[in-house]
């Protein structure tokens, strides 16, 4: 989220706007905790985890009252165009103001689950995925030597994208996404079919909407007799050196959220889709649900095997 910021204020700059950041979200502009950003706030921040304008989540946000009231502080403040960055919740509030009379906003997607439609990739995602798939090599020399089934509990809240491109990146024996079947059963025979071919160690990605990686860890050790652990990579997933690729993204959409508001781009998000710059209505984007790659996830099948 830093590059995005710098790519904002410096966008920004260039076309000769004033640019303020509101610390701790919508919170934070609910307590009018706006500063003014310059040219030298933004640097050294590209290859920084995070957000230095830091975030929390706001349910509070959800009434009309304190939207209201945000609207208030905003104009105040002669704030003429706001661009939000987060996942499906800050595009929620950002169409909710547009709804309550507050127009000049883009959104940028930013958020590790990679579920918002209208952009190839999220923010953090890459971070995200390249953080996991390190994880689990480590995890993959440790279940080998010890001839170990590992369940590896991943995030997407109630998406299976993280899970699918991390399992099949880090060559996981089977993946498990809420968006298809769960049979414990069937799990437990294809990781036994292996193990008497030879496997010395077996990877199940599990995704958090599955269900919890200790329950799973336990029903496969039941089924198959072997020894299985888990681990549970959370947090570690949304911090750290953000990735090249997300680095990149989030420049290349901070600047296309200035641009998109210069173009009066009113109530959209900005994607990149197939390298070109894409405006999507928030509605747009919030009504429709990001499907995984059944493709990738039959791939993975038969890669596993
Ligand atoms: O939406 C991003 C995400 O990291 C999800 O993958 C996860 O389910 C959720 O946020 C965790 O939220 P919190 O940090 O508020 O517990």
């Amino acid at each position: 989220m830093n590059a995005a910021i710098r790519a904002v204020v410096r966008t920004a700059i260039f076309h000769g706007l004033q640019v303020a950041g509101i610390e701790r979200g919508f919170a934070g502009l609910l307590m009018g905790e706006i500063q003014d950003l310059d040219l030298k706030s933004v640097s050294g921040i590209v290859n920084r985890g995070g957000t230095i304008l830091r975030t929390v989540r706001c349910p509070e946000f959800k009434k009309k009252l304190a939207r209201r009231e945000a609207i208030n502080i905003l104009r105040r403040n002669a704030i003429d165009g706001m661009v939000i960055i987060g996942g499906d919740g800050s595009l929620a509030a950002g169409r909710d103001l547009v709804a309550d009379g507050f127009a000049p906003i883009v959104a940028i997607p930013a958020t590790i689950d990679n579920d918002l439609p209208g952009t190839d990739q999220s923010i953090g995602f890459d971070t995200a995925i390249n953080t996991a798939v390190e994880a689990i090599d480590k995890i993959r020399d440790t279940a080998t030597s010890h001839e170990r089934i590992f369940v590896i509990e991943v995030m997407g809240r109630d998406h299976g994208i993280i899970a699918l491109e991390v399992g099949l990146a880090a060559g996981a024996e089977i993946i498990l996404v809420p968006e298809m079947p769960v049979d414990i059963d069937k799990v437990g025979q294809q990781l036994k079919i292996g193990h008497q071919r030879g496997k010395v160690s077996s990877i199940v990605v599990v995704a958090e909407g599955v269900g919890r990686a200790h329950d799973i860890a336990a029903r496969i050790e039941k089924k198959t007799r072997l020894e299985v652990r888990y681990t549970v990579l959370g947090h570690v997933q949304r911090g750290g050196t953000p990735s090249a690729l997300s680095r990149k993204i989030a420049s290349v959409l901070g600047a296309a959220a200035v641009d998109g508001l210069l173009d009066r781009q009113y109530g959209k998000m900005v994607g990149v889709v197939a390298d070109r710059i894409l405006f999507t209505p928030f509605n747009d984007v919030l009504r429709q649900r990001r499907k995984i790659n059944l493709a990738n996830y039959k791939l993975a099948e038969i890669l596993a095997k």
